[in-house]
C-alpha cells in the first residue's frame, strides 16, 4: 500500500501566564477542524499545540504564587492539556518550551546560525524596568513602563544579533515564489511592505532576562522568548532528527493576526540561515471581539470554553464559531447569538432532520432503511442537488472545483450545509412520506422518499463531521452504520452509497431545544464560578458520590478524628418527599429536584441521573440536609442536599429511605 501523503499542522504555543479563552479556542477549534478533514481524505496528519513558558510574565506570575517557575509552569501546562482533553481537542504533540527536546532543539538551532555565520555578539540599547526586570519594547528615554506605570532606564545589555538584514531578498523572493505562503492576501500585503521596508538585524540572547533556555558557554545569556518559541513547531516532530519523522516542514501554522510577522518574516529567516526546509503555509486568522475590544483578563471581559461545552456542548461552539465568523476577519462573541444559532441550526436544523427522518424510518420501514428503485437513485432531485453542492465544499478536481473545506472557508461550508439541510426539509414537506405511508399503493414511493432522506442525512452527517465531531458519531450510531464516521473517506462521497435493509439505532434528540434565556443565565452563571472561585470548587457529582446532591465539598476528617455532639448538631436534616423531578440540559449526571420539607418546598440538585429515571421519584420519601448555603451546579440553584449510600468502586449513589412511613418535614437526629 502507498504511504498516506503527511500533513503536518500547528496552534501557537500558548502563554502560561493564564488559561485559554475562547480566543484560544478558536485557534485550536480551527486547527482541529482541519485535522479531521485532512484525516478524511487519506492524509497522516500530525497537529501541535503547546506552552510557551519562558519569559519575564511567567518569572513575574510565579513569583506572584510564591512557587518556582518550573513549578508554575509545570502546573499550567497541565491545566492547558487537560482543558484541550476535555473540550475534545487532544493534539498528537503537546510541546513545552521547557522540555529537554526543545531546549536541545534550540540550542542546535542557534550552533547552525553561527557555523553559517549569521550571528554576532552587539548590544542593545534600549529602555528598561527596573522594577519588572524588562525592555520596554517601542519606549522611548522619559517613557514610563506600561506595566507598573514607573520610569523607564536606558540599558544597554550584550547581545547576540541575527543578520535578519540578510534576509531581505529571499524572505521576497520566497513570498513571490510561494504565493499562497502567507493568507489571507490582506495580510501578505502588509508583510511584502514590511519587509520591503529594510530589516534590522535582530537581538535573540538576553542578559537581563533569567527565566530561559541558556545559551551553551555563554552564561547569563538565555534566549529571547520569540525565538525560544518559535522553534517549537520543530521541536515536536523530531528537533535535529526531524529528518526520521518526516513530518518537517509544517504545512500549516496557524497563528493569530497578532502574531503574523513573527512567522512570516522572522521564523523562515531562521529557518534559512539553519538551511532548514520552510513551512508550506501561515495562516492568520481574525480575533474574537467581546463587546468590540479584544478579550483580555485585565479588561474582564473573557468567555470561557468549559461553561459553553457543559451546557450547549463543545459541537454548538464550534458551529458558532466557524459558521458567524469568516475566517481570517474579525469576529464578535454573544451568548445570545451562540444560543440563537444553536436552537436554529441544531435542535432545529441538523437536530430535526435527523430525527424527524429516523421516527419515519422506524414507524413506517419497520426501522430498517428502504429499498429504493434504481432507477430513482440516479434520478432524484435530492442526487442532483447533492452532487453539486459536494463540489463546492470538498472540491472536485474533475470539474475544478477548489472546495470551500480546502480553502478554510468555513463560513462556506456551513451554509452550504444549512442549503442542503433545508432542501431535504422542503422535499419531506412536499413528498408528504407520512401521507404515503397510509396509501397501500405507495409502498415504493415511500421507500424512495425515506431512503432520500437517510442518503442525504448520511452525507451531511460526514460532510459535517470535521466540525462537530461528537453529535455527528451519535447521528451516525442512530442511523444503523458500521464502523467508524471518522474513517470514512469524505473526497469519496457519493449519492446512493447508502446500504438498504440496515437496521438503525435507538433515535433520541442529539439536540435538545433549550430555553434562550435559562441557557445564557446558566452559562453565564458557570463562568462565574469558574471565574470567581469564592468556595471551594462544586462537587461534581462523581467526585463524592456519598451525597447525592451538590453541594460545597468539605474536605471530610480523617476517619480517627472525632467530632463533638455540638458539631453534629449544626447539620439539620429532615425528611423530604421529591415533588417533581427533571433532567437538566447540558448536565447528564444531575436531576432538577423540587422536594418539600414540610416548612416549604425546595429545589435542589442531585447527581443521581444516570442511576434513577426521574418519573421514580417522585412520591419518594428522602433525607435531605436542609441548612447548607445555596449553591449553583452547572448555574442551577441547588438548595440543600439529599443523603444517598456510595456503593461499589463507582460509587453509586443509593438513596436512604424510610422502612416505616414518616412524617415529612420530621428532623433527623
Ligand atoms: N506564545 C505566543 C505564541 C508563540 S507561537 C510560536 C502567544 N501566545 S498567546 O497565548 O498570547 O496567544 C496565542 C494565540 O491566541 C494567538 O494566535 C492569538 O492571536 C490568539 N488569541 C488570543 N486572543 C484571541 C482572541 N480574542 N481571538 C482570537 N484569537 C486570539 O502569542
Amino acid at each position: 500500500m502507498p504511504a498516506k501523503p503527511k500533513f503536518y499542522l500547528t496552534t501557537p504555543i500558548y502563554y502560561t501566564n493564564g488559561l485559554p479563552h475562547i480566543g484560544h479556542t478558536y485557534t485550536t477549534v480551527v486547527a482541529d477542524v482541519i485535522r479531521r478533514y485532512k484525516r478524511m481524505r487519506g492524509y497522516e496528519v500530525v497537529m501541535t499545540t503547546g506552552t510557551d513558558e519562558h519569559g519575564v510574565n511567567v518569572e513575574r506570575a510565579a513569583k506572584k504564587a510564591g512557587v518556582p517557575e518550573s513549578e508554575f509552569v509545570a502546573k499550567m501546562a497541565d491545566a492547558w492539556r487537560a482543558l484541550w482533553n476535555e473540550l475534545g481537542l487532544p493534539a498528537e504533540e503537546f510541546v513545552r518550551t521547557t522540555d529537554l527536546r526543545h531546549v536541545r532543539t534550540v540550542q542546535w538551532l542557534f550552533k547552525l546560525f553561527r557555523e553559517n555565520g549569521y550571528v554576532y555578539k552587539g548590544h542593545y540599547t534600549g529602555q528598561y524596568c527596573i522594577y519588572d526586570n524588562a525592555f520596554v519594547n517601542d519606549a522611548k528615554p522619559g517613557d514610563n513602563c506600561p506595566d507598573c506605570g514607573r520610569p523607564t532606564e536606558t540599558l544597554t545589555e550584550e547581545n547576540y544579533f541575527f543578520k535578519l538584514s540578510a534576509f531581505q531578498k529571499p524572505l521576497l523572493d520566497l513570498y513571490k515564489k510561494n504565493p499562497d505562503f502567507i493568507q489571507p492576501e490582506s495580510r501578505k500585503n502588509e508583510i511584502v511592505s514590511f519587509v520591503e521596508g529594510g530589516l534590522k538585524d535582530l537581538s535573540i540572547t538576553r542578559t537581563t532576562l533569567r527565566w530561559g533556555i541558556p545559551v551553551p558557554g555563554e552564561e547569563p545569556h538565555v534566549f529571547y522568548v520569540w525565538f525560544d518559541a518559535l522553534t517549537a513547531y520543530l521541536s515536536a516532530v523530531g528537533g535535529p532528527d526531524y529528518e526520521k519523522r518526516g513530518m518537517w516542514p509544517a504545512d500549516l501554522h496557524l497563528v493569530g493576526k497578532d502574531i503574523i510577522r513573527f512567522h512570516t518574516v522572522y521564523w523562515p529567516a531562521f529557518l534559512m540561515a539553519a538551511m532548514l526546509p520552510i513551512p508550506k503555509q501561515v495562516w492568520a486568522h481574525g480575533w474574537f471581539l467581546m463587546d468590540a475590544s479584544k478579550m483580555s483578563k485585565s479588561k474582564g471581559n473573557v468567555v470561557l470554553p468549559r461553561p459553553i461545552a457543559n451546557m450547549l456542548g463543545m459541537d454548538a461552539l464550534r458551529y458558532y464559531m466557524l459558521r458567524e465568523t469568516v475566517f481570517g476577519q474579525d469576529g464578535n462573541f454573544s451568548y445570545d447569538a451562540l444560543v440563537t444559532s444553536y436552537n436554529a441550526n441544531l435542535a432545529n436544523g441538523l437536530g430535526n432532520l435527523s430525527s424527524r427522518t429516523l421516527t419515519m424510518i422506524q414507524q413506517y420501514c419497520g426501522g430498517r432503511i428502504p429499498k429504493p428503485t434504481d432507477s430513482h437513485v440516479k434520478s432524484t432531485i435530492l442526487n442532483l442537488a447533492f452532487t453539486q453542492e459536494l463540489g463546492m465544499i470538498v472540491g472536485n478536481n474533475d470539474l475544478g472545483e477548489v472546495g470551500d473545506y480546502n480553502t478554510l472557508n468555513f463560513s462556506g461550508v456551513l451554509q452550504h450545509i444549512e442549503r442542503l439541510i433545508s432542501n431535504v426539509d422542503g422535499y419531506l414537506v412536499q413528498q408528504k412520506p407520512w401521507a404515503m405511508a397510509k396509501d397501500d399503493a405507495k409502498v415504493q414511493d415511500l421507500a424512495n422518499v425515506l431512503y432520500d432522506a437517510a442518503e442525504a442525512l448520511r452525507i451531511i452527517t460526514i460532510l459535517i463531521h470535521p466540525i462537530m465531531p461528537e453529535s455527528t458519531e451519535k447521528i451516525w450510531k442512530q442511523l444503523g452504520q458500521p464502523g467508524k464516521l471518522d474513517e470514512e473517506r469524505i473526497d469519496k462521497l457519493a449519492w446512493g452509497q447508502l446500504k438498504s435493509g440496515t437496521e438503525i439505532g435507538t433515535v433520541t434528540a442529539v439536540y435538545p431545544r433549550i430555553d434562550h434565556q435559562e441557557a445564557i443565565e446558566r452559562i453565564e452563571s458557570m463562568a462565574n464560578e469558574e471565574l470567581n472561585p469564592t468556595a471551594p470548587p462544586a462537587l461534581a457529582p462523581t467526585a463524592a458520590p456519598s451525597i447525592a446532591a451538590g453541594a460545597a465539598a468539605a474536605t471530610a476528617p480523617a476517619a480517627s478524628e472525632k467530632i463533638g455532639i455540638e458539631d453534629f448538631a449544626k447539620v439539620e436534616m429532615r425528611v423530604g418527599q421529591i415533588k417533581t423531578a427533571e433532567r437538566i440540559v447540558g448536565a447528564d449526571k444531575l436531576l432538577k429536584l423540587t422536594v418539600d420539607i414540610g416548612t416549604e418546598i425546595r429545589q435542589i440538585c442531585a447527581g443521581i441521573a444516570q442511576f434513577y429515571e426521574p418519573d421514580s421519584l417522585i412520591g419518594r420519601k428522602v433525607a435531605v440536609v436542609t441548612n447548607l448555603a445555596p449553591r449553583k451546579l452547572r448555574g442551577v440553584e441547588s438548595n440543600g442536599m439529599i443523603i444517598a449510600a456510595s456503593v461499589g468502586p463507582e460509587g453509586r449513589p443509593v438513596l436512604a429511605g424510610f422502612l416505616e412511613d414518616v412524617e415529612v418535614g420530621a428532623r433527623l437526629k
